[in-house]
């Protein structure tokens, strides 16, 4: 493919990541490659992320992916129109490493350099798959972060709601934790919840009523603590209850916060034809989570889309897109553009 070429590098958290994206002829954007490490392994005897362990396995393991992510979309460095990669937020040493990789490579080919807000890259990530115009509303439920955002235009955005404690997949991960399920906890928490009432323990809706659009979920995972406390020792019966009246009461209290977001997302541009809310981030693969933001969107009259699973959690296809979005628009960097652990957008 001729025309812009993007490579993008991710290196925020336990994922090293890389990708080619490109603009078709056509104004279609183009995924070439898009290559994820991933590190749970490294992580999974600590239950959880340590930064130092992200640091050293993305040294090790960026350049062969870089190479592969070239290899894969057939591209030489020759070929390539702009270098971006991820410069926050996220673990400091993981983003020294790929800004300084991405850096290098733009210096070493007289390309220019962009640095990539990774929630940006979630934000954009519906428009390099369903080529969504703006505006949009954006709800990003991560590990790290829980957010409703207005996306209005590249560099634009306002955030409408924040978590004032947990991230939605911290909660999981920390309730997956208490209950002895393995690293990373989302997905343990869905598979024994299915088996589970959800109904058997009475746990709190936290914010649900309030009209500030903003989550909590540390409370959450407390009751969890208290009623496992309180139920144990624990049958794998209690667990899988556990874990079901968790997801239920964590999809209504999000329920509830998102129906309040799109009244007011359908007031603020009654006009719009194709009202959409995008969702993106690990815990959009919940099927409970999910569910509750069908009803809600079929409630509002709003259009919701999931990006495909992959490009919903961590990837350097979104940082590429970003990439490629702010080199149209003329938005470079220089060499000595900082990295920043929290870098609000
Ligand atoms: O977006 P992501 O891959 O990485 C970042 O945190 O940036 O999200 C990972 C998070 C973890 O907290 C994980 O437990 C959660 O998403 N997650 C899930 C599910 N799959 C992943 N949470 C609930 N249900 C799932 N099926
Ligand atoms: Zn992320």
């Amino acid at each position: 493919m001729t025309g812009t070429l993007i490579l993008g590098i991710e290196t925020s958290c336990d994922e090293t990541a890389a990708s080619i994206v490109g603009r078709e002829a056509s104004g279609a954007p183009a995924i070439l490659s898009n290559v994820v490490l991933s590190q749970v392994e490294e992580h999974a005897a600590f239950g959880g992320v340590v930064p130092e362990i992200a640091a050293r396995a993305h040294v090790e393991a960026l350049d062969g992916i870089v190479r592969a992510a070239m290899a894969d979309a057939g591209v030489d460095f020759g070929d390539l129109s702009a270098v971006a990669a991820t410069a926050g937020p996220g673990l400091v040493g993981g983003l020294i490493v790929g800004a300084m990789t991405g850096k290098a490579i733009a210096a070493a080919r007289s390309l220019p350099f962009i640095a990539v807000n990774h929630l940006e890259g979630h934000a954009l990530t519906p428009r390099l798959t369903d080529r969504l115009a703006y505006p949009y509303l954006l709800l990003l439920v991560s590990g790290g972060h829980s957010q409703i955002l207005l996306v209005r235009a590249l560099g634009d955005y306002e955030r409408w709601g924040t978590t004032i404690d947990d991230a939605l997949g911290e909660a999981f991960d920390k309730t997956a934790k208490l209950l002895r399920l393995p690293h990373p906890g989302g997905p343990n928490v869905e598979r024994a919840a299915a088996g589970g009432d959800p109904k058997r323990f009475a746990l709190p809706r936290p914010l649900k009523g309030e009209a500030r659009l903003d989550f909590s979920f540390s409370g959450l995972k407390t009751a969890v603590r208290l009623a496992a406390e309180a139920a144990s020792p624990l049958s794998n019966q209690d667990i899988a209850d556990l874990c079901a009246s968790f997801q239920a009461a964590a999809a209504d209290s999000l329920g509830d916060r998102i129906g309040r977001a799109l009244t007011r997302f359908r007031e603020s541009f009654p006009g719009l034809a194709d009202p959409v809310l995008a969702v993106a981030g690990g815990v959009a693969a919940n099927r409970t989570i999910r569910a509750a933001l069908e009803a809600e969107t079929a409630k509002a009259g709003v259009r919701l889309i999931a990006p495909p699973p992959a490009l919903c959690t961590d990837n350097a296809a979104m940082i590429a897109y970003a990439g490629l979005e702010r080199f149209e628009a003329g938005f470079l960097d220089g060499l000595d553009a900082p990295v920043r652990s929290r870098w609000p957008l």
